[in-house]
């Protein structure tokens, strides 16, 4: 494997603390550009992004944080999370959870500090440039595939350019406040948000690397 892969692929994190340093319009662009030759079913490209910096990056932002310290959420519009919680992903998921809670010295149970943490999040964790995906509510699940791919991409091409990222399901919670603020149609709902930046080294949440099973435990190779 080209070395050059491996570590943009490798090195990807979810980077939870920003350096306020501007990113060119010119490098968004390029990796938007080079993260849509992701495959699609039958090359549909489902894929609709909104790319907020400055000004409207900063409004949306101050609305969304009022309404989540206010306790109001409009439910997310589709099933981010299962019904039900089982192992072995809800260990993992409570892991996960911990460790980073852990290094941010939030204690169990430390509710208000837990939902200032999750706050963060709709600052795009001070991220210069904020992204909000949608995807046509017609389309079928295996376009949900394609725009993940397309997520991906552009975290692997971020980290190509010295840049981090961090997906953000959190804004779908917000979908009816993000639509005042961006044209997104009716027949367009929102998948997820996307901080992309510089990481901030001094960010105690940025230590937090996830474990991952090793290859034998999730493959199986058949030969014969
Ligand atoms: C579609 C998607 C949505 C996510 N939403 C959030 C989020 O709202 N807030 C957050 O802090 N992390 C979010 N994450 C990051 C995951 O928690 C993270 O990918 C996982 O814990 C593995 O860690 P890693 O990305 O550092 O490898 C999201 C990840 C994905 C793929």
């Amino acid at each position: 494997m080209q070395p050059e892969v491996e570590a943009a692929i490798g090195s990807r994190r979810s980077i939870r603390g920003f350096t306020g340093q501007e990113v060119p319009r010119e490098t968004v662009e390029r990796i938007l550009a080079v993260s849509s030759r992701s495959p699609s079913m039958t090359n549909t490209q489902p894929w609709r992004v909104h790319v907020l910096t400055g000004a409207a990056r900063a409004r949306l932002s101050a609305e969304i944080l009022a309404a989540h310290e206010a306790g109001v959420e409009s439910a997310i519009e589709y099933d981010y999370y299962p019904k039900t919680w089982k192992s072995p992903y809800i260990d993992r998921r409570r892991q996960i959870g911990w460790a980073l809670y852990g290094l941010l010295g939030i204690g169990k149970g430390d509710r208000g500090a837990t939902a200032k943490q999750a706050g963060r999040n709709y600052g795009f964790f001070g991220a210069p440039v904020g992204m909000i995906f949608t995807i046509d509510r017609e389309l079928g699940l295996g376009s949900w595939l394609d725009i993940g791919m397309f997520l991906e991409n552009i975290m692997v091409a971020a980290r190509g350019c010295g840049l981090d990222t961090c997906a953000q399901a959190a804004f779908a919670n917000y979908h009816a406040i993000i639509r005042r603020h961006l044209p997104i149609p009716d027949n367009e709902l929102v998948v997820c948000g996307l901080a992309l930046g510089y990481a901030d080294d001094a960010e105690p949440a940025n230590a937090l690397v996830s474990p991952r099973e090793p290859v034998e435990n999730f493959t199986a190779f058949h030969d014969a």
